[in-house]
């Protein structure tokens, strides 16, 4: 949610699809429907979430997860012995231009159309297999709420506009973010 907030204030393109999308979801809302955000509208965010994975896959919230060889395994040359840990680095796959072109272009139509398609285990800020993220349905439909309702009721613009992300070890914005927030003007 923090590189999504951070995100948007340092990208004017990116942002303005977000808000194009988000406010074409208000729009289209029906006279005396709901005025809520419904189940129905979260599933129409397609853009803003590609900017989700976008972040994901050149920021990962989580920067790889451990496993154990269960048994003497041999994989891309190496032996690993039974009982040793291995750390999956997520970006291993996630900046290789083998598998998304030019991966430190920041492109969220790559998981729209992508050229190839991605292989499975290689975009992996879930992680993946038996121990994947649990959370991760939840993760999407917090982001997107959380960012409809920003975006359509406020303009803000941060306190440091050259602020980095650093980490420590998760992803921070290295000043922690402060941003100067005011009702959107319709
Ligand atoms: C953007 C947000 C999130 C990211 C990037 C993320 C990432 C991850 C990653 C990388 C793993 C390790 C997966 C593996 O070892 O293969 C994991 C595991 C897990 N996550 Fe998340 N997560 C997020 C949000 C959440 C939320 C919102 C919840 C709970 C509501 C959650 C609950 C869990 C649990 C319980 C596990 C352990 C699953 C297991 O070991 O079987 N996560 N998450």
């Amino acid at each position: 949610m923090s590189l999504m907030i951070w995100k948007l204030s340092t990208d004017s393109e990116i942002y303005k699809k977000v808000l194009d999308e988000q406010m074409d979801i208000l729009r289209k809302r029906e006279e005396g429907a709901e005025d809520r955000l419904t189940w129905a509208e979260i599933q129409k965010m397609k853009y803003t979430w590609r900017v989700a994975q976008e972040l994901m896959r050149i920021i990962p919230p989580v920067f790889g997860s451990f496993r154990k060889a269960l048994k003497d395994t041999e994989y891309g040359g190496y032996d690993i012995p039974k009982g040793w840990q291995v750390y999956c680095v997520s970006h291993g796959t996630h900046m290789n231009k083998e598998i998304f072109e030019k991966p430190t272009e920041f492109d969220p139509s790559r998981f729209e159309n992508p050229s190839k398609p991605i292989p499975p285990y290689a975009y992996i800020p879930f992680g993946g297999g038996l121990h994947t993220c649990v959370g991760n349905e939840f993760a999407r439909v917090e982001v997107l709420t959380t960012i409809h309702n920003l975006v359509t009721m406020f303009e803000w613009s941060q306190v440091f506009p050259d602020e980095i992300i650093t980490r420590q070890p998760m992803p921070y914005p290295s000043m922690g973010l402060p941003i100067k927030i005011r009702p959107r003007k319709l």
